[in-house]
């Protein structure tokens, strides 16, 4: 099973790309997270990254659908895209690159979300330094305070681009270039749209709901 999760920053792609993961043995393939790999290994390519994010631009089409391309060579169970694709160019690139390998994308389903929540939810964001966890300030705490519930690390960070200027530059680029994939999407008839202001919870139910 091949899906996309869409939706502006914040709308919940990432924790919910996890449950899903773990539910349906399926993998994530997340570019964002690829180009922040890229940032800590400080390449060349990771500081070129590294500006455009923090400028909350898109980089560069050509970049992103090599990434994807590499990743697609072992298939597993399936994939997960959180994040990509986030352009036209990107949308029939995936198509193209699943094509070739004889898969097919089963479902897009878009989290519909108000976008003033989402300067709350990712300027409150953070994930354990040691295995990664995300926690939010106010809606996901760990349960003892200061301490990861996963792996019991006591280090946190937050992301260069979880800033408020940042974010509202992200919003303009996901207006201008990634919210003209959904009538892509539609026209096939594979978009689904789920309420992304439930809780997390219902948000999961209802995607399990599509995908089974
Ligand atoms: P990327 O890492 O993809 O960031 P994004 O799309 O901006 O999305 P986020 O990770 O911020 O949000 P999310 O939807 O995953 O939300 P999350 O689940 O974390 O991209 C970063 C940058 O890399 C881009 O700006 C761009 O420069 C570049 N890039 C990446 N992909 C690219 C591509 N394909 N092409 C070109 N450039 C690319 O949730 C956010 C918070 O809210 C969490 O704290 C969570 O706990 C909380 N939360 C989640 N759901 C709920 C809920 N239902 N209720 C309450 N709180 C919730």
């Amino acid at each position: 099973m091949n899906l996309i999760l869409l939706g502006p920053p914040g709308a919940g792609k990432g924790t919910q790309s996890k449950r899903l993961e773990h539910r349906y043995g399926l993998a994530q393939l997340s570019t964002g997270d690829m180009l922040r790999a890229a940032v800590a290994a400080g390449s060349e390519f990771g500081l070129k990254a590294r500006q455009v994010m923090e400028a909350g631009e898109l980089v560069s089409d050509d970049i992103i659908i090599g990434l994807i391309a590499e990743r697609l060579k072992a298939p597993g169970k399936g994939f997960i895209f959180d994040g990509f694709p986030r352009t036209t160019a990107q949308a029939e690139a995936l198509d193209h690159l699943l094509d070739t390998k004889g898969l097919s994308l089963d479902h897009v389903i878009e989290l519909e979300v108000d976008e003033e929540a989402l300067v709350t939810r990712i300027t409150g964001r953070y994930t354990c330094a040691k295995c990664g966890q995300g926690y939010h300030d106010r809606f996901e705490k760990p349960k003892t305070d200061g301490v990861c519930d996963k792996c019991a690390g006591v280090e946190f960070k937050r992301r260069a681009d979880d800033n408020e200027r940042t974010v509202r530059s992200r919003l303009q680029s996901y207006h201008a270039q990634t919210a003209p994939i959904i009538p892509y999407y539609d026209a096939r008839g594979s978009l689904k749209k789920v309420d992304g202001m439930a809780n997390i919870d219902d948000v999961t139910r209802q995607i399990e709901s599509i995908l089974e």
